[in-house]
């Protein structure tokens, strides 16, 4: 409340803006009140990449709002400089803010220890408990072995889940994103905290989760979401209450080490079972909100392309192992080399449905480069939507669905081209794990159901969402499924052999 109150104050002032130093970025023609504010409630995150394309583009831009200067960066050069000065920046505070407070309602307490001294020169330090935990989920989720038995929990559960979750009913056709949200949340209740955990004993608890995702902007722009979006907000609470009482009764023998450790750090620096619970929905965020979106693009982009649709399929023919009919047998390490195709589909969905942008805040005045000096007290951003869309980056093509992009020997793009992962210090730790986990649910449905749209011709739209990772469609998408001939009930055996660093 306090942050959205501050916030309209700062709203009211906004002839305070400084006006615009030589070399600081052009500013971007429209009005705060009447143009950027609508502009960015209507069209969330893909607002910048708008305003950019009015100017063809500039490598970073400026609008003015809330009495700041607000600096857009739409060029990969320029990104990549940006997160090697970040010592300039408070990169800490309004994300802190942001999940923490807005999205899950952390109480002052917890407040404290996640947030350092508001002096500035003080203020981007992380405390001692979020480098902890930081560093214990970098450490847990990294690329190789810590999260194995998570991942074969996870996996298995999806390959046991999606059969009676209705996908093989060819008669009729299912919704296929309620689906996916089901099996998925399902499959990770079991993995992250053991057979019994509170999806099981409360069912409806599935349903909370997604009802309290769909208004997830209202929460992250603390639009005073008891009020506005008050049927969401008891959503979370029951979520919060939930997994508090499930750290109450000290979680079970079988949760996972990513649970385990999390806690006892948490523990360890007095937080309350209040906040545990609030943790688990943060943790269940990350997973999930990225993973079903990703998902459920992946399936319509292949099932709607027959000739994409057939590459991916002889791929994945070739890639599981069938040691018998009735299992199948994966080895996630070998999935970059075995579907190539299937791993270029995976990243054109994050370059055109990727919709994060952190803000950060500029601490001091300094140069970006010799010619461009970004002001103290501004927010610089880098959307990720303003990266991906942009034809200087992308080419001519930037808005088109096109997976053999990836395969084009021409190709040059600094790394910083493609970000769905955020960059810098604050970078995703998720991002090699999901990998993992985000492929091989997509091998186990096409490897074990044909799959049809029975009504949807072309990919539906993208819904508006402010600073979340990855845009859902703007309806669900009906399919069909036959099970393929070969096998009954499958059930997924990982090879644990050699997994690949991406
Ligand atoms: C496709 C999947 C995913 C996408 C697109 C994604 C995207 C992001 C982005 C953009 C950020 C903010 C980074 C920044 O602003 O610099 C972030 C942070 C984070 N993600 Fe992910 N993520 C994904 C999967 C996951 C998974 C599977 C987990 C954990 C199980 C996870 C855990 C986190 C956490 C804990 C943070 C906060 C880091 C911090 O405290 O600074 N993410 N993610």
């Amino acid at each position: 409340m306090a942050t959205f109150v501050v916030s309209i104050l700062a709203f009211i002032m906004l002839s305070r803006t400084p006006s615009r130093g030589t070399k600081e970025p052009i500013d971007v023609p429209g009005h705060p009140i009447f143009g950027h504010m609508p502009g960015m409630i209507r069209h969330g995150t893909t607002y910048p990449v708008l305003l950019g394309q009015q100017k063809d583009h500039p490598p970073i831009y400026a609008m003015r709002m809330f009495g700041q200067r607000i600096y857009t960066v739409s060029s990969p050069e320029l990104a990549s400089i940006l997160m090697r000065k970040q010592k300039h920046l408070d990169t800490e505070t309004q994300f802190i803010i942001t999940v923490f407070q807005n999205m899950l309602g952390a109480d002052k307490a917890a407040m404290k220890l996640l947030l350092s001294s508001t002096k500035p020169a003080a203020k981007k330090a992380r405390t001692p408990f979020r480098e902890e935990m930081r560093s214990i989920e970098h450490k847990l989720l990294a690329a190789g072995e810590p999260m194995e038995a998570f991942y074969e929990s996870m996996i298995t559960e999806v390959s046991r889940k999606i059969d009676p979750s209705g996908l093989d009913n060819s008669e009729n056709s299912v919704p296929l994103l309620e689906l996916l949200e089901e099996v998925l949340i399902s499959a990770a209740g079991t993995a992250l905290y053991g057979k019994n955990n509170p999806f099981v004993a409360s069912p409806s608890l599935g349903k909370d989760y997604w009802l309290y995702d769909s208004q997830m902007s209202l929460f992250l722009l603390n639009l005073m979401p008891k009020y506005t979006v008050p049927e969401a907000f008891k959503a979370r609470e029951r979520l919060v209450a939930a997994f508090s009482a499930y750290h109450v009764r000290e979680g079970e023998k079988d949760m996972s080490d990513i649970v385990r450790r999390r806690t006892e750090v948490a523990r360890r620096y007095g937080c309350s079972d209040d906040y545990l619970g609030r943790s688990e929905v943060e943790l269940l965020n990350g997973l999930l909100s990225n993973m079903v979106p990703t998902v459920i693009w992946m399936l319509v982009h292949t099932i709607l392309d027959p000739g994409l649709a057939e590459r991916v399929s002889s791929e994945i023919e070739n890639f599981v192992q069938k040691p018998d009919l009735d299992t199948l047998s994966l080895a996630p390490g070998e999935i970059r080399k075995g579907c190539p195709v299937l791993v270029a589909t995976y990243q054109e969905v994050l370059r055109l449905y990727s919709s994060s942008a952190r803000a950060y805040q500029v601490m001091e005045d300094f140069m970006l480069t010799d010619d461009c000096l970004l002001k103290k007290n501004s927010i610089v951003t880098i959307p990720a939507e303003t990266i991906h869309r942009n034809p200087k980056n992308w080419g001519p093509d930037a808005l088109e669905f096109k997976v053999d992009r990836w395969f084009n020997p021409d190709r040059t793009l600094n790394s910083s081209g493609w970000v769905p992962f955020g960059g810098g210090s604050s970078i995703c730790p998720g991002r090699f794990f999901v990998f993992d986990m985000i492929l091989s649910t997509v091998i186990v449905v096409l490897y074990t159901y044909d799959l049809r749209a029975s009504e949807t011709r072309q990919p539906p739209g993208r819904k508006t969402r402010v600073m979340s990772g990855i845009r859902i469609p703007t309806e669900d998408v009906l399919v069909v499924a036959t099970k393929k001939q070969q096998g009954k009930a499958r059930i997924s055996v990982i090879e644990k052999k050699s997994k690949q660093v991406i």
